[in-house]
């Protein structure tokens, strides 16, 4: 039996790029990976599958329409996995316009190429058909003392970024009820694990107190996440795509929430352990309180019942052992972060952008 074929966007991003690493490893899907390389993406992820028979990649846009329309075309795959977006709540503080044209306006132009190729589609594929958005939980904006997230939870983003996300979720909704597209949303909390850009909170401690900079905590470092190891994340899509319910949303979670400050102690403590001969020791000491983010939404939590109940996903990772992992990771990977940084892209970009 032929495999199934997914167009995966953004998969060499963080999230995207171990989704098609545990593909390949999988085994049982072919990947279209379409991907702009920004900055937050980079080929040194997907080195390891450089070769592979099973792995396409292609350096586009979401919003480059044609490209869209003659991928669909060429590849006729089973399903769509959008994780392409502009992803980091600072950046969108000091300039929106690339969240918009990317979270809101490539979401639209994808929707739209997908639309035009399903309705085109035999009876029987277009009943297979899946297009699952990748989204987060800060759309629902911010959770006082106690609650939890859940999928009837309102919408009330606090940043640009998290704006752009909800509106893409809208549209993803809105192209479900009115045409009929087979859609799956997924609304995620916190993740972490290797290949995550040392902007975000995690791989950013880490890489500060290795090279021994100051580890800028905002505020009083009392905000909370609910943090998820990115693999556990990877599971609940694929089970999500396999076996959720069109139309249907699934707020994904992992039982692990967190102060900034704990989780910043956490990896100091870790360091010290893990990297005894590093300079920087002890590496708390490195630690900065500064200016807190605009708009800081207080806390995030996700009730996560609902994946759990109907698909049977949990996650597998508890923070100490996903954290452990991922400090390990950074520890034997610094060429990667180093690649990364300098975005030194491999020159093996397969694509057949000119030839159409
Ligand atoms: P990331 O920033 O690491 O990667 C985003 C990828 O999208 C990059 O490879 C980038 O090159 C690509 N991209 C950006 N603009 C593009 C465009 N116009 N066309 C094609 N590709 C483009 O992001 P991530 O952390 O891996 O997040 C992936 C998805 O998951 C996003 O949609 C994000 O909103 C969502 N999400 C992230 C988290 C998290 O904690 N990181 C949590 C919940 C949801
Ligand atoms: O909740 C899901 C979201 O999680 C995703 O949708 C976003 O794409 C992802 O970036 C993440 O958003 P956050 O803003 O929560 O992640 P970030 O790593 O930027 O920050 C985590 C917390 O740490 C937040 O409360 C701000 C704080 N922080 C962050 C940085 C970068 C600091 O205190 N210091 C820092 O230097």
């Amino acid at each position: 039996m032929n495999k199934k074929t997914w167009l995966v966007t953004g998969g060499a991003g963080f999230i995207g790029g171990n989704f098609v690493l545990r593909q390949m490893a999988r085994g049982e899907v072919m990947v279209i990976n379409l991907d702009a390389l920004t900055y937050a993406g980079n080929l040194a992820t997907l080195s390891g599958i450089e070769d592979h028979p099973d792995h396409y990649f292609v350096l586009g846009s979401l919003n480059d329409q044609p490209l869209l329309g003659y991928l669909l075309e060429t590849w006729q795959p089973d399903a769509i996995v959008n994780f392409a977006a502009e992803s980091h709540v600072d950046r969108s503080i000091d300039s929106a316009e690339d969240f918009v044209q990317t979270n809101l306006v490539g979401t639209f132009h994808l929707l739209e190429a997908a639309r035009h190729y399903w309705n085109g589609l035999s009876v029987e594929k277009r009943a297979a058909f899946r297009f699952l958005h990748v989204s987060t939980d800060e759309v629902y904006g911010s959770l006082g003392e106690t609650g939890l997230f859940t999928e009837t939870t309102p919408y009330q983003p606090n940043s640009p970024y998290s704006a752009t996300k909800a509106g893409s979720d809208h549209l993803v909704r809105a192209w479900h009820h009115t045409y009929g597209l087979p859609v799956l949303t997924t609304n995620c909390s916190n993740n972490y694990g290797p290949y995550q850009y040392p902007e975000k909170l995690i791989p950013l401690m880490i890489q500060n107190a290795l090279e021994g900079k100051a580890l800028p905590v905002y505020g009083q470092g009392a905000n909370i996440r609910d943090w998820l190891y990115v693999e556990d994340h990877c599971r609940a899509i694929e089970c999500v795509l396999e076996n959720g319910q069109p139309g249907e949303v699934y707020n994904i979670g992992g039982h692990n929430e967190k102060t900034n400050l704990e989780v910043v102690h956490t990896l100091c403590a870790l360091l010290d352990e893990l990297a005894p001969d590093s300079a920087q020791g002890p590496h708390r000491q490195l630690i900065q309180f500064v200016t807190d983010r605009p708009g800081h939404d207080q806390r995030y939590a996700i009730d996560a019942g609902k994946i759990q109940r109907e698909l049977g996903w949990v996650p597998e990772e508890t923070f100490e052992t996903g954290l452990r992992k991922t400090v390990q990771w950074y520890l034997d990977n610094g060429e990667w972060v180093q690649s990364v940084i300098n975005d030194c892209h491999h020159q093996w970009i397969k694509t057949q952008y000119d030839e159409r």
